[in-house]
Protein backbone atom coordinates (compact mmCIF):
# COMPACT_ATOMS: atom_id res chain seq x y z
CA UNK A 1 0.00 0.00 0.00
CA UNK A 2 2.58 2.54 1.08
CA UNK A 3 4.47 2.11 -2.51
CA UNK A 4 1.56 2.87 -4.15
CA UNK A 5 1.23 5.81 -1.96
CA UNK A 6 4.90 6.96 -2.92
CA UNK A 7 4.17 5.63 -6.73
CA UNK A 8 1.96 8.90 -6.95
CA UNK A 9 3.26 11.31 -5.33
CA UNK A 10 6.63 10.64 -7.17
CA UNK A 11 4.04 10.54 -10.51
CA UNK A 12 2.73 13.89 -9.71
CA UNK A 13 6.36 15.15 -8.83
CA UNK A 14 7.52 14.29 -12.13
CA UNK A 15 4.27 15.94 -13.36
CA UNK A 16 4.40 18.88 -11.65
CA UNK A 17 8.65 19.33 -12.94
CA UNK A 18 7.44 18.83 -16.54
CA UNK A 19 7.13 21.90 -18.39
CA UNK A 20 7.66 20.75 -21.66
CA UNK A 21 4.25 18.26 -21.68
CA UNK A 22 1.41 20.77 -20.34
CA UNK A 23 -0.67 17.74 -19.47
CA UNK A 24 -0.79 14.73 -17.04
CA UNK A 25 0.81 12.23 -19.50
CA UNK A 26 0.22 8.61 -19.78
CA UNK A 27 3.34 6.71 -20.22
CA UNK A 28 3.46 3.78 -22.64
CA UNK A 29 3.22 0.90 -20.51
CA UNK A 30 1.15 -1.92 -22.21
CA UNK A 31 -0.77 -4.39 -21.03
CA UNK A 32 -0.65 -3.82 -17.68
CA UNK A 33 -3.40 -1.91 -15.36
CA UNK A 34 -2.04 1.12 -13.94
CA UNK A 35 -3.54 3.63 -11.32
CA UNK A 36 -3.14 7.58 -11.78
CA UNK A 37 -3.06 10.32 -9.55
CA UNK A 38 -7.14 10.46 -9.29
CA UNK A 39 -7.51 7.24 -8.50
CA UNK A 40 -8.80 6.47 -11.72
CA UNK A 41 -8.45 3.41 -13.82
CA UNK A 42 -6.80 3.43 -16.86
CA UNK A 43 -7.79 1.23 -19.69
CA UNK A 44 -5.39 -1.52 -20.43
CA UNK A 45 -4.13 -0.82 -24.45
CA UNK A 46 -4.31 -3.67 -26.74
CA UNK A 47 -0.95 -5.22 -27.09
CA UNK A 48 0.63 -4.08 -30.33
CA UNK A 49 -0.81 -5.24 -33.51
CA UNK A 50 2.25 -3.40 -35.39
CA UNK A 51 0.69 -2.47 -39.02
CA UNK A 52 1.36 1.00 -39.74
CA UNK A 53 -1.33 2.06 -37.35
CA UNK A 54 -4.90 2.20 -38.32
CA UNK A 55 -6.56 -0.73 -36.51
CA UNK A 56 -8.97 -1.06 -33.62
CA UNK A 57 -11.49 1.96 -32.70
CA UNK A 58 -9.82 5.22 -34.48
CA UNK A 59 -9.98 8.17 -31.96
CA UNK A 60 -10.15 10.17 -34.86
CA UNK A 61 -13.96 11.79 -35.18
CA UNK A 62 -15.83 14.81 -37.03
CA UNK A 63 -18.19 16.58 -35.29
CA UNK A 64 -21.30 16.87 -36.97
CA UNK A 65 -24.41 19.15 -36.90
CA UNK A 66 -25.92 19.17 -33.28
CA UNK A 67 -23.12 17.70 -31.46
CA UNK A 68 -22.89 13.98 -33.08
CA UNK A 69 -20.10 12.59 -33.79
CA UNK A 70 -18.85 10.39 -36.89
CA UNK A 71 -15.99 8.42 -36.06
CA UNK A 72 -13.64 8.76 -39.30
CA UNK A 73 -12.37 5.34 -41.51
CA UNK A 74 -9.99 5.47 -44.11
CA UNK A 75 -11.66 7.78 -46.28
CA UNK A 76 -14.39 10.13 -45.99
CA UNK A 77 -16.04 12.77 -48.35
CA UNK A 78 -17.11 15.71 -47.20
CA UNK A 79 -18.56 19.18 -49.13
CA UNK A 80 -16.03 21.66 -49.56
CA UNK A 81 -17.07 25.15 -48.23
CA UNK A 82 -18.29 23.90 -44.84
CA UNK A 83 -16.77 24.07 -42.12
CA UNK A 84 -14.62 21.08 -40.65
CA UNK A 85 -14.35 20.15 -37.36
CA UNK A 86 -12.01 16.89 -36.25
CA UNK A 87 -11.23 15.66 -32.63
CA UNK A 88 -8.82 13.38 -31.77
CA UNK A 89 -9.62 11.74 -27.81
CA UNK A 90 -6.33 12.16 -26.15
CA UNK A 91 -5.10 15.13 -23.48
CA UNK A 92 -1.77 15.02 -25.65
CA UNK A 93 -2.43 15.01 -29.61
CA UNK A 94 -0.44 15.52 -32.52
CA UNK A 95 -1.51 16.61 -35.73
CA UNK A 96 -0.76 16.16 -39.48
CA UNK A 97 -2.28 17.32 -42.75
CA UNK A 98 -1.68 18.40 -46.06
CA UNK A 99 1.66 20.07 -46.27
CA UNK A 100 -0.34 22.83 -48.65
CA UNK A 101 -1.78 24.47 -45.66
CA UNK A 102 1.42 25.00 -43.60
CA UNK A 103 3.50 26.08 -46.70
CA UNK A 104 0.43 29.48 -47.10
CA UNK A 105 0.46 29.25 -43.66
CA UNK A 106 -3.32 29.12 -43.51
CA UNK A 107 -5.11 30.96 -40.89
CA UNK A 108 -7.74 29.09 -41.75
CA UNK A 109 -6.61 26.06 -39.56
CA UNK A 110 -6.61 25.99 -36.10
CA UNK A 111 -5.89 23.66 -33.65
CA UNK A 112 -6.78 23.88 -29.66
CA UNK A 113 -5.52 20.98 -27.38
CA UNK A 114 -8.10 20.50 -24.10
CA UNK A 115 -8.27 18.28 -21.42
CA UNK A 116 -9.40 15.30 -22.98
CA UNK A 117 -9.09 16.03 -26.74
CA UNK A 118 -7.97 17.54 -29.20
CA UNK A 119 -9.42 19.67 -31.65
CA UNK A 120 -9.22 20.76 -35.68
CA UNK A 121 -11.24 23.34 -37.30
CA UNK A 122 -10.79 23.89 -40.61
CA UNK A 123 -12.73 26.72 -41.99
CA UNK A 124 -14.39 27.38 -45.76
CA UNK A 125 -12.49 23.97 -46.69
CA UNK A 126 -11.53 23.49 -50.82
CA UNK A 127 -10.64 21.24 -53.23
CA UNK A 128 -7.34 22.48 -52.61
CA UNK A 129 -7.41 21.01 -49.04
CA UNK A 130 -8.43 17.52 -50.30
CA UNK A 131 -5.45 14.99 -48.44
CA UNK A 132 -4.90 13.02 -45.07
CA UNK A 133 -5.72 14.27 -42.16
CA UNK A 134 -3.53 12.38 -39.23
CA UNK A 135 -3.55 12.59 -34.83
CA UNK A 136 -1.41 10.77 -32.65
CA UNK A 137 -0.82 10.54 -29.34
CA UNK A 138 2.08 11.84 -27.82
CA UNK A 139 3.55 10.04 -25.13
CA UNK A 140 6.21 11.54 -22.51
CA UNK A 141 8.86 10.55 -20.33
CA UNK A 142 10.19 13.16 -18.38
CA UNK A 143 10.74 15.91 -20.53
CA UNK A 144 10.80 13.82 -23.45
CA UNK A 145 8.07 12.99 -25.80
CA UNK A 146 7.56 11.44 -28.71
CA UNK A 147 4.79 10.25 -31.07
CA UNK A 148 3.09 6.63 -30.04
CA UNK A 149 3.16 4.95 -33.23
CA UNK A 150 0.92 2.05 -32.41
CA UNK A 151 -1.73 5.16 -31.89
CA UNK A 152 -1.75 7.30 -34.80
CA UNK A 153 -4.85 7.42 -36.57
CA UNK A 154 -5.69 8.86 -40.22
CA UNK A 155 -8.62 9.27 -42.79
CA UNK A 156 -7.96 10.58 -45.81
CA UNK A 157 -10.49 13.35 -46.81
CA UNK A 158 -11.92 14.14 -50.10
CA UNK A 159 -13.49 17.47 -50.61
CA UNK A 160 -15.14 16.43 -53.41
CA UNK A 161 -15.74 19.55 -56.13
CA UNK A 162 -17.26 18.63 -59.50
CA UNK A 163 -15.46 21.39 -61.08
CA UNK A 164 -12.20 20.20 -59.41
CA UNK A 165 -11.74 16.41 -59.92
CA UNK A 166 -8.22 16.94 -59.36
CA UNK A 167 -6.48 18.27 -56.52
CA UNK A 168 -5.67 21.81 -57.56
CA UNK A 169 -1.88 22.42 -57.32
CA UNK A 170 0.18 25.67 -57.47
CA UNK A 171 2.17 25.02 -60.06
CA UNK A 172 1.44 23.93 -63.62
CA UNK A 173 3.99 21.27 -64.51
CA UNK A 174 5.72 19.23 -62.73
CA UNK A 175 8.81 17.07 -63.48
CA UNK A 176 8.91 13.33 -61.93
CA UNK A 177 12.25 11.77 -62.17
CA UNK A 178 12.15 7.87 -63.03
CA UNK A 179 14.63 5.33 -61.29
CA UNK A 180 15.36 2.41 -62.13
CA UNK A 181 15.11 0.91 -58.29
CA UNK A 182 11.90 2.26 -57.26
CA UNK A 183 7.96 2.65 -58.48
CA UNK A 184 7.69 6.60 -60.01
CA UNK A 185 4.46 8.47 -59.12
CA UNK A 186 2.73 10.86 -61.46
CA UNK A 187 0.83 12.85 -58.42
CA UNK A 188 -2.82 13.75 -59.72
CA UNK A 189 -5.00 12.74 -56.80
CA UNK A 190 -8.94 13.03 -57.15
CA UNK A 191 -10.92 15.29 -55.44
CA UNK A 192 -13.62 11.99 -56.07
CA UNK A 193 -12.79 8.68 -55.31
CA UNK A 194 -15.64 7.57 -57.85
CA UNK A 195 -13.75 9.55 -60.45
CA UNK A 196 -12.49 7.50 -63.61
CA UNK A 197 -9.00 8.27 -63.86
CA UNK A 198 -6.82 7.63 -66.90
CA UNK A 199 -3.13 8.31 -67.88
CA UNK A 200 -2.21 9.94 -70.95
CA UNK A 201 1.00 10.30 -73.30
CA UNK A 202 0.80 14.17 -75.16
CA UNK A 203 3.56 13.22 -77.53
CA UNK A 204 2.41 10.76 -79.55
CA UNK A 205 -0.99 11.01 -78.35
CA UNK A 206 -2.11 7.79 -76.38
CA UNK A 207 -3.14 6.21 -73.12
CA UNK A 208 -0.90 3.97 -71.10
CA UNK A 209 -3.15 1.79 -69.29
CA UNK A 210 -3.18 1.09 -65.62
CA UNK A 211 -3.72 -2.60 -65.95
CA UNK A 212 -3.23 -3.32 -62.16
CA UNK A 213 0.40 -4.28 -62.44
CA UNK A 214 3.30 -2.03 -63.85
CA UNK A 215 0.84 1.04 -63.57
CA UNK A 216 -2.02 1.51 -61.10
CA UNK A 217 -3.55 4.22 -59.92
CA UNK A 218 -4.39 5.22 -56.27
CA UNK A 219 -6.82 8.00 -56.30
CA UNK A 220 -5.48 9.11 -52.54
CA UNK A 221 -1.64 9.44 -54.77
CA UNK A 222 -2.16 9.34 -58.91
CA UNK A 223 -0.20 6.99 -60.91
CA UNK A 224 1.78 4.47 -59.99
CA UNK A 225 4.77 3.09 -62.39
CA UNK A 226 5.72 0.20 -60.39
CA UNK A 227 9.11 -0.44 -62.39
CA UNK A 228 9.86 3.07 -64.16
CA UNK A 229 11.79 2.31 -67.29
CA UNK A 230 13.07 4.85 -70.32
CA UNK A 231 10.11 4.37 -72.32
CA UNK A 232 7.96 6.34 -69.63
CA UNK A 233 9.70 9.28 -70.34
CA UNK A 234 7.76 12.18 -71.92
CA UNK A 235 4.80 14.74 -71.38
CA UNK A 236 1.87 12.67 -69.67
CA UNK A 237 -0.96 14.15 -68.02
CA UNK A 238 -4.18 12.42 -66.24
CA UNK A 239 -7.69 12.84 -67.45
CA UNK A 240 -10.90 12.20 -65.34
CA UNK A 241 -14.43 11.72 -65.49
CA UNK A 242 -17.52 11.72 -63.26
CA UNK A 243 -20.14 12.68 -65.56
CA UNK A 244 -20.09 15.25 -68.46
CA UNK A 245 -16.81 17.09 -69.52
CA UNK A 246 -13.76 14.80 -68.61
CA UNK A 247 -11.02 17.07 -66.67
CA UNK A 248 -7.49 17.35 -67.34
CA UNK A 249 -4.62 17.61 -64.81
CA UNK A 250 -1.46 19.66 -65.11
CA UNK A 251 1.14 18.21 -67.35
CA UNK A 252 4.23 16.27 -65.77
CA UNK A 253 7.57 16.20 -67.52
CA UNK A 254 9.07 12.41 -66.82
CA UNK A 255 12.63 12.16 -66.78
CA UNK A 256 15.04 8.70 -66.39
CA UNK A 257 17.95 9.02 -63.82
CA UNK A 258 20.57 6.67 -64.01
CA UNK A 259 21.84 6.81 -60.82
CA UNK A 260 20.65 4.58 -58.22
CA UNK A 261 20.56 5.99 -54.43
CA UNK A 262 23.78 5.36 -52.34
CA UNK A 263 26.55 7.88 -50.95
CA UNK A 264 27.67 10.29 -53.64
CA UNK A 265 29.97 9.46 -56.98
CA UNK A 266 33.27 11.81 -55.96
CA UNK A 267 35.82 12.51 -57.90
CA UNK A 268 38.96 15.00 -57.11
CA UNK A 269 41.03 17.17 -59.63
CA UNK A 270 43.95 19.15 -59.29
CA UNK A 271 44.43 21.80 -61.67
CA UNK A 272 47.16 22.82 -63.02
CA UNK A 273 48.71 18.98 -62.87
CA UNK A 274 51.93 20.01 -61.90
CA UNK A 275 52.28 23.06 -59.42
CA UNK A 276 55.15 25.21 -58.03
CA UNK A 277 55.66 27.06 -55.35
CA UNK A 278 54.41 30.89 -55.92
CA UNK A 279 51.85 29.15 -58.45
CA UNK A 280 47.59 29.04 -57.99
CA UNK A 281 45.76 25.86 -57.91
CA UNK A 282 42.39 24.71 -58.41
CA UNK A 283 41.32 21.40 -56.69
CA UNK A 284 37.73 20.61 -58.07
CA UNK A 285 35.46 17.81 -55.97
CA UNK A 286 32.95 16.57 -58.29
CA UNK A 287 29.59 14.57 -57.71
CA UNK A 288 27.36 12.79 -60.15
CA UNK A 289 24.26 12.48 -58.72
CA UNK A 290 20.06 12.51 -58.51
CA UNK A 291 18.77 15.61 -59.59
CA UNK A 292 17.41 16.43 -55.93
CA UNK A 293 19.74 15.11 -53.55
CA UNK A 294 21.42 17.80 -52.31
CA UNK A 295 25.38 17.52 -51.52
CA UNK A 296 27.65 19.05 -49.13
CA UNK A 297 31.03 19.31 -49.44
CA UNK A 298 33.96 19.30 -46.40
CA UNK A 299 37.57 20.31 -47.38
CA UNK A 300 40.68 19.19 -45.31
CA UNK A 301 44.33 20.61 -46.76
CA UNK A 302 47.63 21.28 -45.28
CA UNK A 303 47.49 25.10 -44.68
CA UNK A 304 44.40 24.21 -42.75
CA UNK A 305 43.74 27.26 -40.19
CA UNK A 306 46.92 28.94 -41.27
CA UNK A 307 46.37 30.27 -44.65
CA UNK A 308 43.19 31.44 -46.09
CA UNK A 309 41.80 29.79 -49.36
CA UNK A 310 38.88 30.28 -51.48
CA UNK A 311 35.75 27.71 -51.59
CA UNK A 312 33.30 27.86 -54.31
CA UNK A 313 30.10 25.39 -54.56
CA UNK A 314 27.85 24.57 -57.36
CA UNK A 315 25.79 22.65 -58.78
CA UNK A 316 23.98 22.16 -62.57
CA UNK A 317 21.48 19.81 -64.38
CA UNK A 318 23.51 18.27 -67.44
CA UNK A 319 21.23 16.04 -69.97
CA UNK A 320 22.70 13.06 -70.89
CA UNK A 321 21.17 12.04 -73.80
CA UNK A 322 18.07 9.81 -74.54
CA UNK A 323 16.29 12.42 -71.62
CA UNK A 324 18.93 10.92 -68.64
CA UNK A 325 19.09 13.52 -66.40
CA UNK A 326 22.23 13.97 -63.91
CA UNK A 327 23.08 16.65 -61.10
CA UNK A 328 26.48 17.66 -61.20
CA UNK A 329 28.07 19.28 -58.24
CA UNK A 330 31.46 21.21 -57.78
CA UNK A 331 32.96 22.50 -54.86
CA UNK A 332 36.31 23.95 -55.88
CA UNK A 333 39.53 24.88 -53.47
CA UNK A 334 41.54 27.93 -55.00
CA UNK A 335 44.61 27.86 -53.57
CA UNK A 336 46.92 30.98 -54.61
CA UNK A 337 50.52 31.27 -54.31
CA UNK A 338 51.28 28.25 -53.16
CA UNK A 339 53.81 27.94 -50.54
CA UNK A 340 55.49 25.13 -49.16
CA UNK A 341 52.80 24.49 -45.94
CA UNK A 342 50.07 23.85 -49.18
CA UNK A 343 51.61 21.09 -50.39
CA UNK A 344 50.35 17.60 -49.10
CA UNK A 345 47.20 15.58 -49.21
CA UNK A 346 43.98 17.46 -49.90
CA UNK A 347 40.93 15.74 -48.99
CA UNK A 348 37.09 15.89 -50.40
CA UNK A 349 34.52 14.72 -47.99
CA UNK A 350 31.13 14.48 -50.40
CA UNK A 351 27.96 13.77 -48.23
CA UNK A 352 24.18 13.36 -48.94
CA UNK A 353 21.42 11.53 -47.15
CA UNK A 354 22.74 8.62 -47.78
CA UNK A 355 25.96 8.61 -46.63
CA UNK A 356 29.18 10.16 -47.50
CA UNK A 357 32.65 9.43 -49.57
CA UNK A 358 35.95 11.13 -48.53
CA UNK A 359 38.54 11.34 -51.58
CA UNK A 360 42.09 12.41 -51.19
CA UNK A 361 44.89 13.75 -53.75
CA UNK A 362 48.52 14.05 -53.20
CA UNK A 363 49.76 17.75 -54.05
CA UNK A 364 53.64 17.48 -54.65
CA UNK A 365 56.25 19.56 -55.53
CA UNK A 366 57.42 20.13 -58.53
C1 LIG B 1 2.03 32.47 -39.84
O1 LIG B 1 0.96 33.32 -39.46
C2 LIG B 1 0.99 33.71 -38.11
C3 LIG B 1 -0.28 34.49 -37.80
O2 LIG B 1 -0.91 34.93 -38.94
C4 LIG B 1 2.26 34.53 -37.85
O3 LIG B 1 2.32 34.91 -36.50
C5 LIG B 1 3.47 33.66 -38.21
O4 LIG B 1 4.66 34.41 -38.05
C6 LIG B 1 3.38 33.17 -39.64
N1 LIG B 1 4.48 32.24 -39.91
C7 LIG B 1 5.15 32.21 -41.07
C8 LIG B 1 6.23 31.21 -41.17
O5 LIG B 1 4.87 32.96 -41.99
C1 LIG C 1 -0.02 -5.19 -67.77
O1 LIG C 1 0.74 -4.60 -68.81
C2 LIG C 1 2.09 -5.03 -68.85
C3 LIG C 1 2.82 -4.26 -69.95
O2 LIG C 1 1.99 -3.50 -70.73
C4 LIG C 1 2.12 -6.53 -69.10
O3 LIG C 1 3.46 -6.99 -69.11
C5 LIG C 1 1.35 -7.25 -68.00
O4 LIG C 1 1.29 -8.62 -68.26
C6 LIG C 1 -0.06 -6.70 -67.92
N1 LIG C 1 -0.74 -7.33 -66.80
C7 LIG C 1 -2.00 -7.73 -66.88
C8 LIG C 1 -2.57 -8.33 -65.62
O5 LIG C 1 -2.67 -7.63 -67.88
C1 LIG D 1 40.94 28.02 -61.25
O1 LIG D 1 39.53 28.26 -61.39
C2 LIG D 1 39.23 29.57 -61.76
C3 LIG D 1 37.72 29.72 -61.72
O2 LIG D 1 37.07 28.58 -62.13
C4 LIG D 1 39.80 29.88 -63.13
O3 LIG D 1 39.49 31.18 -63.51
C5 LIG D 1 41.30 29.67 -63.09
O4 LIG D 1 41.85 29.85 -64.37
C6 LIG D 1 41.65 28.29 -62.57
N1 LIG D 1 43.07 28.20 -62.37
C7 LIG D 1 43.80 27.11 -62.70
C8 LIG D 1 45.24 27.17 -62.39
O5 LIG D 1 43.27 26.13 -63.21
Amino acid sequence: MKLWVLFCLALLWVELQNGACQQPKRRKDVGENRIRPGGKRVKVRHPKLKDGGVKGQSLLTQVLDKGRFLRLGQTTTMTPGKNMELRCKGSNIGWSYPAYLDTFNDSRLSIKQSDKYSQLILTSPSAADTGPYSCWVIVCDGTECEKDHDHVYVSHIYFTDKDNLFVPSAIHFEIVYLRPDRPAVVPCPVTNPQAKVSLHREVPAEEIPANGTTVTYDPTKGFILQSPSLDHQGVLYCKAVTRGTPQISIKYQLLYVEVPSGPPFVSLEASPESVRGGDNLNVTCTVLGEPEVDISFIWFYPGQDHRPVHVQTSWRLINRGLGHTTRISQSVMTVEDMETIDFGNYMCKAKNPHGETIVTIDIISK
